[in-house]
């Protein structure tokens, strides 16, 4: 692999893009940006400022008075409340806007000294149409819920899983329907079959990379 690529991985929720990001940023000494937690990180910022989701106009406003989100991973931004509020602000392309900034910022800033792997839902169809490498993450819904339901009881939290099963299906929706920057394949992705065991996802990954 050559020095400073950009890897994107793009796919459904809980289709493991954070695990596999995180095993690609320490195997391949890529820095590691999650979009997601940037989406999630505005929701619980509006939502504390008591900002009213439905309105854009009403988050268009609030956007003008925050000029810096967390990068970083907060346990609390990972709740399902933050997930049903980062998809319902995802809709809007002042908030769109606002957040792709924020990454591609980043990673000019800080590419020349170490390569990137970002993921999200448009990382490689709009944020970063040059990636050197395009990821397009695949699992089943039914998997999606059991791991997102043993995820959920692992660390503590109570859960349902026709409960969890029921809202990834609407986050699904939403995701791929919204008008702008849905949920997509990126023409140019190697579509990745996520349904069976972590090791034959990332034997599949590494031989990709090894190529760069
Ligand atoms: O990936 P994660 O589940 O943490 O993302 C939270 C929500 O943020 C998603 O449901 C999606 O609606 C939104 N999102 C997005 N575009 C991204 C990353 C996340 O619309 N690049």
């Amino acid at each position: 692999m050559r020095k400073n690529v950009l890897i994107t991985i793009d796919g459904p929720a809980a289709s493991g893009k954070g695990k596999i990001s995180s095993y690609i940023s320490k195997k391949w000494k890529l820095k590691h940006l999650d979009s997601g937690i940037l989406y999630r990180a505005l929701a619980f910022r509006l939502l504390k400022n008591d900002i009213n989701l439905e309105s854009d106009n009403d988050i268009k406003k609030s956007l003008k008075f925050i000029n810096k989100i967390s990068f970083r991973k907060y346990k609390q931004l990972r709740n399902e409340n933050i997930s049903k509020a980062a998809s319902k602000i995802a809709i809007y392309q002042s908030v769109r806007n606002f957040i792709n900034k924020i990454q591609q910022n980043h990673v000019k800033e800080n590419i020349k000294s170490n390569g990137f792997v970002v993921d999200g839902r448009d990382i490689g169809s709009k944020v970063f149409k040059n990636a050197d490498l395009k990821l397009y993450i695949e699992v089943n819904e039914q998997n999606r819920a059991k791991r997102r339901y043993k995820q959920l009881i692992d660390t503590g939290e109570k859960s349902i899983y026709p409960k969890i099963l029921k809202e990834i299906k609407l986050r699904d929706y939403k995701d791929r329907n919204r008008k702008y920057s849905p949920l997509v394949i990126p023409n140019d992705a190697f579509v990745i079959n996520n349904n069976g065991s972590f090791s034959d996802t990332i034997e599949q990954i590494n031989k990709l990379i090894k190529d760069l």
